[in-house]
């Protein structure tokens, strides 16, 4: 029998040396079903995670070093120190792990320098959340390494952190939180208010969640990520002139976004109606989810990609292209583009036996439209983080 994660240590060995006691970790990616752009909005989530990880073995050390590697990123070693301020640099990547180390110290966990090797079969930058299982996968080596464990919840809220502080995203909670939290064979449908959850079963006998990788990824990604967050506080700050107990576009009700029309600021309006009527579908999908009524949670996926196409205006042709025409297959449910938007991935839920066809379908006409082979594949619900040996 074939030792397990033979190629991942025999690579650490050669870029960091042999002996001591090697740990591996992994971290999921995500997809969200449903209720995109809702988690900064103090809204409702429905992501689940999936099968392509980030793997990573590290070991201890004396000395307060830490010193990262990556197959994917770079070749040479990023260094800092736990025992001296942490600070932000180059290259971009070893940011997660600069920052996850510092809001960590920051939290009164005292940590041990390490030697870490990442590996990683998630695409990057394909909105499937490899920065959060990066900062995720981080955590836990870090605790592992001096013997911890930590609530997950509160895992993830200091990688968002880390995240805010060291790469500068303005992220909301949702990918830290089901790359940490997440349950093998459930979605999550999460409040971001409240930080509660309730699991559903996506069972693999009933239903198949397929995830197309458009392979684009245009330029607005990040100032545009920022411009709606503000977008969405302006418009909390005109309800709040009207109805003073307003925190958060969570409470704006459908009537108050209808008698804001010629009032708000058009945009804003729009980005408005986005998030209210998104909190909405993601609630009645994340129930329908439970009961089975998989044409229903369909339709508000369908819906779900309109509004984000035509309100809050983040997808692009690639992804409309790919929406529409997954819908065209047989057995298919709902589909819809997922994660931050303008370009990354689209999610499509499907009968088992429609598996194959879609996946044919999308390749053959996404290539004959743009000439680019998509990335697609099938996947289960996996379970959050862990340290597998
Ligand atoms: C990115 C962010 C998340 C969330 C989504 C949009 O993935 O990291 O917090 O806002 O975009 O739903």
């Amino acid at each position: 029998m074939s030792a397990p994660y033979v190629d991942l240590k025999e690579q650490f060995i050669r870029i960091f040396g042999s002996g001591g006691r090697l740990h591996i970790i992994r971290a999921p990616g995500r997809v969200n079903l449903i209720g995109e752009h809702t988690d900064y909005n103090d809204g409702f989530v429905c992501p689940m995670a999936i099968e392509p990880q980030v793997l990573v073995a590290c070991r201890a050390r004396e000395d307060g070093k830490v010193r990262l590697a990556s197959t994917v990123f770079s070749d040479s070693i990023v260094e800092f120190s736990v025992q001296e301020k942490i600070r932000r640099g180059e290259p971009a990547w070893a940011n997660y792990g600069r920052g996850v180390a510092a809001e960590l110290l920051g939290a009164g966990i005292p940590l041990c320098g390490m030697e870490a090797l990442y590996t990683n079969n998630l695409p990057v930058g394909g909105g499937l959340s490899s920065s959060a299982a990066i900062e995720v996968s981080t955590a836990f080596c870090f605790l592992t390494l001096v013997g911890q464990t930590m609530d997950p919840m509160r895992l993830a809220l200091i990688c968002q952190r880390a995240e805010h502080e060291f790469s500068q995203v303005p992220c909301g909670i949702m990918d830290q939180m089901i790359v940490s939290t997440a349950q093998a064979g459930k979605a999550t449908l999460f409040d971001c208010r409240a930080l509660t959850k309730q699991y559903v079963s996506i069972d693999p006998k009933d239903l198949r969640v397929v995830i197309c990788n458009s392979m684009v990824k245009h330029e607005l990604t990040g100032s545009a990520y920022a411009e709606r967050r503000r977008q969405c506080e302006d418009g909390v700050a005109f309800f709040q002139k009207e109805y003073p107990s307003i925190r958060a576009l969570r409470d704006v009700t459908c009537r108050q976004i209808e008698s804001a029309a010629g009032k708000l600021d058009e945009v804003i309006l729009r980005r408005c109606r986005h998030i209210v009527g998104e909190n909405a579908r993601c609630v009645e999908a994340g129930q329908a989810l439970d009961q089975q009524r998989y044409e229903r949670v369909g339709e508000l996926m369908v819906q779900s990609h309109q509004s984000l196409r035509d309100d809050y205006q983040v997808s692009c042709p690639e992804l409309d292209f790919l929406a529409a025409e997954a819908m065209n297959v047989r057995g298919v449910y709902g589909a819809r583009m997922t994660g931050g938007g303008f370009g990354g991935c689209i999610v499509a839920l499907c009968q088992p036996r429609s598996v194959e066809m879609l996946t044919g379908h999308l390749r053959e006409t996404y290539k004959q439209k743009y000439g680019i082979e998509p990335g697609i594949f099938a996947t289960t619900a996996t379970a959050g983080a862990s340290v597998l040996e």
